[in-house]
């Protein structure tokens, strides 16, 4: 669905959202949220913060997975996506901190595969994703899968590619201090999640959604997995939308 601005489909993302854990709720069940960090989903937090502060949505039911952490990442380091979501989402709302789950930076190299299959298994033990946020990279990335992840990708350790270190290279405070490496979901841990909402917003992302929908399903813009799968959605603005 395309738009007419960043606001307004944020705001019907999160009303969306919101339908879900009411609904859930009434019948006394968790909701399992995927979400995304970067500037796509903000509103969608913004709005989810002013449905709690003056709607009265609880987060009591919600549990939550992240998409992904840099790697290597302090949680309380200005730049982790642990504190870019606790300063957009976690720190406003009533979510239980045991039911928050985000990529741990700070293991060591070998503890890695053990702990990104305990992330795979989790989030099967709460019955497997409700509604997942998407952005999008430049690259065609979902999470940090960089252009060459393979369909059935999980979760795991992954190199950034260039351009995604050339985005976040501003705040790094610099390329050469932005880190090389991250933990994503996969791609399979993405698409298996009951609804997928990929949101793109502004002229920088027009070229990519383009190239998206209209190529061929290939891993060089992992994005264009999503295609495979009914239960996605393309959440555009008109601008992100204009060169389609
Ligand atoms: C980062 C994140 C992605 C995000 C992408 C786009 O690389 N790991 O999950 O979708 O950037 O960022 P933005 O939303 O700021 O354009």
């Amino acid at each position: 669905s395309v738009y007419p601005d960043a606001k307004t489909a944020s705001i019907d993302v999160a009303q969306r959202i919101a339908s879900l854990v009411r609904a859930k709720q009434r019948e006394a069940e968790q909701v399992v949220l995927g979400l995304a960090t970067g500037s796509t989903p903000m509103y969608v937090y913004e709005e989810l913060v002013r449905l709690h502060r003056e709607d009265g949505l609880s987060f009591r039911n919600v549990v939550s997975f992240n998409l992904d952490e840099y790697y290597p990442m302090q949680p309380d380091s200005q730049q982790s996506y642990v504190t870019f979501m606790k300063k957009h989402l976690f720190d406003h709302i009533d979510i239980q901190p045991d039911n928050v789950h985000i990529p741990d930076g700070t293991l060591p190299k070998e503890k890695i595969k053990e702990y990104c299959l305990a992330y795979e298994n989790k989030i099967a033990a709460f019955g497997g994703i409700d509604i997942q946020l998407l952005g999008i990279g430049r690259t065609g990335h979902i999470g940090f899968n960089e252009p060459g992840a393979e369909r059935y990708s999980k979760t795991r350790l992954v190199e950034l590619n260039d351009v995604t270190r050339t985005d976040a290279a501003s705040t790094f405070g610099g390329k050469e201090y932005t880190p090389t490496e991250a933990i994503t979901m996969g791609i399979d841990t993405i698409l298996a999640a009951k609804k997928i909402m990929l949101m793109a917003w502004g002229t920088g992302k027009a070229e990519i959604v383009k190239k998206t929908m209209e190529s061929e399903i290939t891993a060089e813009i992992p994005a264009t997995f999503l295609k495979t799968c009914e239960q996605v959605e393309f959440v555009l603005d008109s601008e992100a939308a204009s060169s389609l």
